[in-house]
Order: structure tokens, then C-alpha cells, then sequence
């Protein structure tokens, strides 16, 4: 007897779409088939008309997680809700690492923090510096099961920023102990002499933050951090990518068998940098980088398409408005006087990422649903290392299963999400394509609107990377 049977299901994995049952016992997925009906479960769940798809990991997200003076408006039970409702069943957020502290102390912070999660959960490592104490860390941070490490090639002046001594010294020990550097690649030198510049000119309106940190600012420190890395000869993930010439740069490296591996957002491929000419809102679309243009995006999603866009994160950051305005003035008729210095930086998106790379992406015909299940899933998993655990519907595998629902037309909204803000920066738009139902670890966690989960059922998961993704490009 099973615990949960699946029926009458299309099953999508990277390179295939087939009918089948899915049978799950304690937790696992257990077998695979078009089974008799004498076949029993506690429950039998009839997927007629759906996809099944890998439950979708999102290893780039932003919770409890203190910046620029804010703190977010989620804790982890109530983002794992969210992305539940967004088709999430595996969620992977940062340490809060500052000058001065322990990782290690840091990460043990961070799994106690993340167990309210009713997802199962991993644990990306901050560096933000490589005194002998923090290096000495690296093979225990590995051994305890977190191989990825985040570093910001920016702010500086927040107290984040890995200089370039601290960014070879950790890719070196990245490489020799199995560990995946995840890069922010945003120029210092060139956003922070821009902004000071346009401090002194009284020019730091909405659009002025677009300008401070151009693709170029993006670019010089791809190269920098690609250059670093094939020097070190480590992996690299460059997150959070917004254009062409960056991956161009990835793009080369790859050509070469280089391990660079490029991860971009559902913000980029959608919202673009007119946002920023709307006086009462743009600063709600304020992160970094900056968005983009239609064309970038255009040029994002053919490489999502073609390869060298490996992954997809949503990295939100949930600000509520008001934290957004916490440190802006008001004129006299109650109106904000734009300063994008004090606005914090990160927007809105687990819960819209799947939705998004399915209407925009699988509906447009720009990708394939099997390259969507990749992108959200499969990649992501070997990349950070828990594939066979998660990212397939296999025998063994943990049963996390996505139930997609490709034809369903609705509208993301403020009220239709689940993200305990009051705003949407996709408001109003129509997607084709929805959850229809989250499954995490053989658990109905979503359901016709409904969340089922259970707040600290999430556990914190092992990882280690295979050395094949970290010595070649393989994904
Ligand atoms: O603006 C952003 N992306 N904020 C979140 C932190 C980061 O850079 O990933
Ligand atoms: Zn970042
Ligand atoms: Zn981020």
C-alpha cells in the first residue's frame, strides 16, 4: 500500500514527457509505471490533464536576512507558504555573514533560523572576508554539508563586499575542497564612484540608479570574477545575470570547458528599466543590478533556451513598502523625494518565478517545458548539489512533485499572492499556466488554493557537488 498515488499524470523531465503514475511511499517517490487498479494508496490523487513536473528549488532567496537597515517582511514560515503557492518545494537562502564573525557560527545560526521552513531547505555560506580563522572553516562549512559560497564583488560601504584578495583566496580553497563560489558581479569601483558622483550633483532619482550601475559595472566584474576563476581553476555560478555581454563572457569560458554557470531572474526577463521613470513607485523596482531593457531581456531568454543560462532563482527580497520608504523624505505635500541611496535594494519573486517562465517562457514558445524543468529544478539541484535527492521524479528520489496546470489563464496580483506584502510589480498581469499542487517529501503541501504544509516540517538538507560540475561545463 502506498501513501500517495498519482494517476493519469504527464511526467516531464529534462529530455522527455511521458504518461505515468507516480507512487510515493514515506516520503520517497517508489515507483514509477502505469499500475492496475488494484493498486492501493491512502490517497490517489487523479492528475488528468496535468504536468508533473520536479518541485521547483529555488537556491536564491533573501529572509531574515538584515540590509541597508531592513530586515524583510517574512520570516521562513511564512516565505515557505509562499513558495509553496509559487510550486517551491525546496528553498536555499544565505548567511548573514559580517566582518568579524565566524561562518561557521553563522551557518548553525542559519539552519536554526530556516527550521521554521515547511520546505526542506539548504544553506548557502557568506564571505566576507579570508583572515587563516575563516579559511581554516571552509573544509568543516563543506563537511557539514554546504558547498556554495556567496560573495558581493560590491558593497563595500554596507560592510559585504569580498575584495579581490578574499575572492582568489576562497576560489582557491573552493577548488581544492569542492566548493561552488556563487557571485554577485557588480564593480565596485564603478557603482560607488558613480553614485558618489551623483551625490555631489543632487542626481539620485529613480533612473539615476539605472545609471549608476550600467552593464559595463555588471560586465568588468564578470570578467574579473571569470578571469579569477579560471586562473583558480574553480566553478563559478554568476547569479542574478541581466545581459548579453555578461554571458557572452560566461559564454566564452564555457566554450573552453571552463565550469562559469549563469543563473538569471524572473525581474529581468520582465520588468524593465522604464520602471524606474515613475515617480511614486520606481523605488519599489530598485534592485541590483538594475533592471534592464526589452532587448536584454530578449537576449536572456535565448540563452535560457540555448544553454548557456543554466539556471534560473527567483532572489527575493520581500520589502514591504514601507520598509522601502523607511529612510526617504517627504515634501510638504506628503510626496517621497526620490534618493536611491536610501531605498534597499531586492524586489519581489518566489511565488511568481514558475508562473512567469511558464506563461513568458513555455506559452510564448520561447522555452520548452522540458528546458523550464531544468531551469527550475534539475540544474538547480546539481548545481547545488542534492540531485538525486531533488530535481527528478525518480524511484529514490525525495517526492517533491510540481502539479501544473498549463492552461490555466489568471493574474498575478497583490491579491493572489501569498507574500505578505501589499504591492505587485507584475500587477495585473495575465499569465497561462499555474500550480494546480505542491507535493514536498510526499506531503500535500498547496492545494486549490489552499496551503497544507506544516511550519517546521522542512529539514535542512546535506549537500555535496559532483565533481563533475565543478571540474567542466556540463549543464
Ligand atoms: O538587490 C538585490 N539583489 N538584493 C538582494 C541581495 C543580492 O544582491 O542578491
Ligand atoms: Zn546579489
Ligand atoms: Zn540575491
Amino acid at each position: 500500500m502506498f501513501d500517495l498515488l498519482i494517476r493519469n499524470g504527464m511526467m516531464v523531465s529534462t529530455d522527455a514527457t511521458i504518461r505515468t503514475d507516480v507512487a510515493i511511499k514515506d516520503g520517497k517517490i517508489a515507483a514509477l509505471g502505469l499500475f492496475e487498479d488494484s493498486v492501493k494508496a491512502e490517497r490517489v490523487i487523479d492528475a488528468s490533464g496535468k504536468y508533473l513536473l520536479p518541485g521547483v528549488i529555488d537556491a536564491h532567496m533573501h529572509v531574515e536576512a538584515p540590509f541597508q537597515g531592513c530586515f524583510g517582511a517574512n520570516d521562513f514560515f511564512t516565505q515557505s507558504v509562499s513558495a509553496a503557492f509559487g510550486g517551491v518545494t525546496t528553498i536555499m537562502d544565505f548567511t548573514n555573514t559580517f566582518p568579524g564573525d565566524s561562518v561557521m557560527v553563522q551557518l548553525d545560526k542559519r539552519i536554526e533560523e530556516m527550521s521554521k521552513s515547511a520546505l526542506d531547505f539548504g544553506v548557502h555560506c557568506k564571505f566576507v572576508e579570508a583572515p587563516e580563522s575563516i579559511l581554516k572553516e571552509i573544509p568543516k562549512i563543506i563537511a557539514r554539508g554546504c558547498p556554495s559560497f556567496k560573495m558581493f564583488m560590491t558593497y563595500r560601504k554596507e560592510g559585504v563586499m569580498s575584495d579581490d584578495d578574499t575572492l582568489l583566496k576562497i576560489f582557491k580553497l573552493a577548488k581544492e575542497h569542492g566548493g561552488l563560489p556563487l557571485i554577485h558581479a557588480e564593480s565596485n569601483a564603478i557603482c560607488e564612484s558613480n553614485i558618489e558622483e551623483m551625490k555631489r550633483k543632487g542626481t539620485l532619482g529613480w533612473t539615476d540608479f539605472a545609471e549608476a550601475k550600467p552593464v559595463l559595472c555588471e560586465t568588468e566584474a564578470v570578467s574579473r570574477a571569470v578571469l579569477f576563476s579560471k586562473y583558480c581553476g574553480n566553478a563559478l555560478l554568476l547569479v542574478h545575470t541581466t545581459n548579453g555581454p555578461s554571458v557572452d563572457i560566461a559564454r566564452a569560458a564555457q566554450a573552453e570547458g571552463c565550469p562559469v554557470y549563469v543563473e538569471t531572474c524572473p525581474h529581468y526577463l520582465t520588468l524593465f528599466k522604464e520602471l524606474y521613470e515613475d515617480k511614486a513607485n520606481g523605488h519599489l523596482t530598485i534592485c541590483s543590478p538594475p533592471l534592464r531593457t526589452p532587448e536584454d531581456a530578449e537576449t536572456l531568454w535565448r540563452h535560457l533556451a540555448d544553454g548557456s543560462i543554466c539556471v534560473t532563482g527567483s532572489d527575493d527580497c520581500t520589502y514591504s513598502r514601507k520598509e522601502k520608504e523607511m529612510f526617504l523624505e517627504r515634501g510638504a505635500d506628503g510626496s517621497i523625494v526620490p534618493d536611491f541611496t536610501k531605498v534597499v535594494n531586492g524586489l519581489s519573486g518566489l511565488e511568481v518565478r514558475l508562473p512567469i517562465l511558464l506563461s513568458e517562457g513555455v506559452a510564448k514558445g520561447r522555452i520548452s517545458l522540458n528546458r523550464l524543468v531544468a531551469l527550475t529544478s534539475t540544474n538547480v539541484a546539481r548545481l547545488s548539489g542534492c540531485y538525486p535527492q531533488k530535481g527528478i521524479i525518480a524511484p529514490g528520489s525525495d517526492a517533491d512533485i510540481t502539479l501544473v496546470d498549463l492552461d490555466r489563464r489568471w493574474r498575478l496580483s497583490a491579491d493572489t499572492l501569498h507574500n505578505n506584502i501589499d504591492y505587485c510589480l507584475h500587477e495585473g498581469m495575465e499569465v497561462t499556466g499555474g500550480v494546480a499542487m505542491t507535493i514536498a517529501s510526499g506531503k500535500v503541501v498547496m492545494e486549490e488554493g489552499e496551503f497544507k504544509g506544516q511550519k517546521g516540517a522542512g529539514r535542512f538538507l546535506h549537500r555535496s557537488i559532483d565533481e563533475e560540475v565543478l571540474s567542466g561545463y556540463v549543464l
